[in-house]
């Protein structure tokens, strides 16, 4: 499939299963730990530093924006992408969340610093994530590609390590109501390169935490 074409593309295998199942423990450990820090008032509620426990999309679930681990893929990844997607990049952000059972990521496409999006699924149990590709470019002809209505999108799974890169800010995406009890999921966002452009989510530089941003 092209990504030229269908704006989106799945990597098989983009990380190892022995890495995902050690970033796995490692986001379940420092959620534990920023539980704990919060719980017992040893860092304020408003620091961000070990993640947080909601934000605009999904209320009480865990996410970490900028973890130092994460930025450090999402630098890693930027090569690789670029040659996907035929575009020169520049890396915006990354973000984790570890979604928990009954959540809904409603239909939506993503901001501005997120012309090329991806999310990697890091473990926990699966959830289908579908995407609403053809919007201004018709049908597709691609028949692997199973499109029931416009509406319904195309529903995609991701094993462990496997990565979807998709147009954020052009394809709608969503999750329906997740069943299982946690799904580990990091997303890694980056611009197009062109005259004007913001770089790494106006901080000074990859892996600085979200109050640096200059605006
Ligand atoms: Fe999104």
């Amino acid at each position: 499939m092209s990504f030229k074409k269908e704006k989106y593309c799945i990597v098989k295998k983009a990380v190892s299963k022995e890495l995902c199942n050690f970033l796995e423990n490692y986001l379940l450990l420092k959620r534990q730990c920023s539980k704990t820090l919060f719980d017992t008032k040893q860092i304020s509620p408003y620091c961000v530093d070990y993640g947080k426990w909601s934000d605009e999309q999904i209320p009480n679930t865990y996410n970490c924006y900028s973890d130092m681990a994460m930025e450090t893929l999402l630098l890693k990844f930027k090569p690789t992408i670029e040659k996907i997607t035929n575009f020169k990049l520049s890396e915006s952000y990354s973000y984790i969340r570890i979604y928990k059972k009954g959540d809904i990521l409603k239909r939506h496409k993503d901001r501005n610093e997120c012309e090329v999006s991806t999310t990697l699924n890091i473990g926990g149990d699966n959830w289908p994530i579908y995407l609403s590709p053809y919007e201004n470019v018709g049908v597709p002809d691609n028949k692997k590609i199973t499109v029931a209505s416009k509406a319904k999108g195309v529903k995609i799974n991701l094993d462990v390590g496997d990565m979807l890169i998709y147009l954020g800010c052009e394809l709608e995406h969503w999750r329906n109501k997740f069943n299982g009890q946690d799904c580990l999921q990091s997303f890694f966002h980056y611009n197009i390169e062109k005259k004007g452009i913001v770089k790494f989510d106006s901080r000074l530089h990859v892996g600085l935490p979200s109050y640096t941003k200059r605006k």
